[in-house]
């Protein structure tokens, strides 16, 4: 995952800050194995850790990211679409797309402990392995047709986390032209992690 340098390890050590931005560099050490994100988000999610240490000022991906899945959708439409949120957590953003009328949202997560949070939210948890380049056909296999896939990341990720380096949005617009989705949206936007800023996909299963 994300290799920090010293030097933005530094620019956070600010004593409000610092042990979020280090639970962060921890999890996204270069190396480190899925098993091992899983435990150590399971730990994370303890008591709510997680989400008291995320708050929207410090975190906005589940904002966005409801936001961006409910744009365009009328309410009868938001209550009747089968929502699934994978790498959803501890649910932070079924809360959102709660919020704006979805009903029917389901959560699937590696970590035990984040899921057991969602499921006190009620969503139903599906336990699954790590996301990949190659999950994204994964994604568009489980989309109806007409549906909609968002993702949200780091948009620091693109360079910083291998995986991702000159294969995912190749990958994207590779099935883009093989015509099994089409982009409706690419949006780079502020306050995604403190002061790095996320990237937005969203597009329309063919
Ligand atoms: C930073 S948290 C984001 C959780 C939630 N989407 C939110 O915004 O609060 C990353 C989540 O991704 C999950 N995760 C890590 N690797 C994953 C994988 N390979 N497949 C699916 N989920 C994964 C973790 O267990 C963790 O719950």
């Amino acid at each position: 995952m994300a290799d920090l340098s010293k030097k933005e390890w530094e620019h956070y050590e600010r004593p409000e800050q610092s042990h979020v931005f280090k639970q962060i560099a921890t999890v996204m050490r270069k190396g480190i194995s899925p098993e091992e994100v899983a435990e150590f988000y399971s730990k994370w999610a303890g008591d709510l850790e997680y989400e008291k240490e995320l708050p929207a000022d410090v975190y906005n991906a589940p904002i966005v990211t409801a936001e961006a899945a409910a744009d365009g959708l009328t309410e009868v439409q938001r209550a009747e679409a089968r929502v699934l949120d994978v790498a959803a957590g501890t649910g932070m953003s079924g809360d959102r797309l709660r919020a704006h009328g979805f009903r029917h949202v389901d959560a699937l997560d590696p970590s035990e402990g984040m899921l057991a949070k969602a499921r006190e939210r009620e969503l139903a948890g599906l336990g699954e392995g790590h996301i990949k380049c190659c999950a994204l056909t994964e994604m568009i296999r489980l989309v109806k047709p007409g549906g909609v896939i968002v993702i949200v990341t780091r948009f620091q990720h693109l360079e910083s986390v291998e995986e991702y380096r000159g294969r995912l949005e190749p990958l994207m617009d590779q099935f883009e032209k093989e015509g099994r989705w089409r982009r409706m949206e690419r949006r780079v936007f502020p306050g995604f992690f403190l002061d790095k800023e996320g990237i937005l996909w969203k597009y329309q299963v063919c």
